[in-house]
């Protein structure tokens, strides 16, 4: 433990191996995983066909640079474009490095117009990431202090506000993009307005701004549909993500389409390790299974059953502000802060998250059954109770 930088106060458990949408650790105990490695095992844990594309590819070639062409990084994008309706897409290795990528593609694409010195809107509450540009497009103070000179070129505004924006607009001739998380995460499992992200598009084609969405944590099929804007009934030009693309290898995607599309050409971004072929196989293994066993209608399913479950306990619903989110991306806001729920889950059996002080954050398997979603509904409530 003392061999390592002290960045995650960790819970005094590991896990040994896993298998669905449980876990097993060193001490014997069997854990109902609700948090899914932080929304990135959509497919649980040694899911085989995952398993048996990682060992085919590691087989023939684990890596071989971006020198060459690569064919699994070709076929995941031709496919991830499909399902994504978009027209190009770059590979990086995590959240944080899609969304950097996108943030460069912004900044370019304002160069391109003329614009010396591009901002992009980002909003209240918002999580991007912990690289320099992505905590400073973050909007939350705790993660951005004691790292200054933040990153210069972003906007801060409100989130669900239109006419916030619209005054950004009108006094802001530097702006070149919106970059927003259709489901805040990390800021406390917030879903914006569907008519305000209509607005965000509408104002972004009047002003001919890039809509960038955010779609680390809620995209792949966890919100209930593949990508969350897909049930907003709007098209970003530009989507990141990652987490449930790779069900736990490294990697992350800037997609774009339209003249988004055409502005990052050779030579102006890049990542040694980005899109190898190992990665690459098990994330087409991923979105493949995502498609033929229509995950994100379970995602619906399961997360509406959750969430009727906690909402009929009695108990536990007296102690619940809200239940936010979609699919099987959902907050449970309580009367007060409830960090300690984690241990308790712990304790229980239960691998839960809390996020914003107050809120119980689930994010199990896509996988998860119903029998499996009662018994996590079950422990949930079971916490709120001792809680309460
Ligand atoms: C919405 C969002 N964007 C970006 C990130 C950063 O991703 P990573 O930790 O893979 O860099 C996260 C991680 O939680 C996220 O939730």
């Amino acid at each position: 433990m003392s061999a390592l930088m002290q960045t995650y106060a960790r819970l005094p458990v590991t896990f040994s191996h896993g298998e669905g949408v449980y876990l097993y650790a060193t001490n014997g105990r069997r854990y109902l995983d609700g948090i899914a490695g932080i929304g990135v095992n959509g497919l649980g844990h040694a899911h085989p066909a995952v398993t048996a594309a990682i060992r085919e590819q590691a087989d023939k070639l684990v890596h071989s640079s971006n020198l060459y062409r690569i064919e699994a990084q070709e076929q995941l994008a031709t496919e991830l474009t499909r399902v994504a309706g978009m027209d190009n897409c770059f590979f990086g290795n995590s959240g944080a490095e899609a969304n950097e990528a996108a943030i460069k593609l912004a900044r370019l694409y304002g160069h391109r117009r003329g614009i010396e010195r591009p901002a992009i809107v980002v909003l209240e509450g918002a999580f991007h990431g912990r690289t320099l540009a992505t905590l400073s497009a973050t909007g939350n103070r705790k993660i951005q202090a004691g790292f200054e000179p933040l990153v210069a070129g972003f906007v801060r505004a409100p989130r669900d506000d239109v006419d916030a924006l619209r005054q950004i607009a009108a006094n802001n001739p530097d702006v070149v993009a919106v970059m927003a998380e259709p489901i805040q995460g990390e800021g406390g499992v917030h879903p914006l307005a569907a008519d305000y992200l209509q607005a965000v598009r509408q104002i972004c084609d009047e002003k001919d701004w890039l809509l960038i969405l955010d779609e680390v944590q809620c995209g792949n099929a966890r919100s209930g549909t593949y990508f969350a804007y897909q049930g907003l009934e709007l098209v970003p030009d530009v989507v990141t993500t990652a987490k449930g693309l790779g069900n736990g290898v490294p990697i992350g995607a800037c997609l774009a389409r339209g003249p988004a599309a055409g502005v990052l050409g050779a030579g102006q971004h890049g990542s040694t390790y980005g899109g190898n072929p190992l990665v690459c196989a098990a994330s087409l293994a991923v979105l493949r299974t995502i498609e033929q066993q229509h995950l994100a209608d379970n995602a619906r399913e399961m997360g509406q059953l959750i969430a009727d479950s906690l909402v009929a306990d009695r108990v536990s619903a007296g102690q619940i502000v809200e239940i936010r989110g979609r699919g099987l991306m959902l907050g449970i806001e309580l009367r007060r802060d409830c960090a300690e729920l984690v241990q308790r889950g712990l304790d229980a059996g239960l691998l839960i998250n809390v996020t914003a002080g107050n809120t119980l954050r689930l994010l199990p398997p896509l996988i998860i059954n119903a029998s499996e979603a009662r018994e996590l509904a079950a422990g949930v409530a079971a916490l709120i109770h001792d809680f309460a």
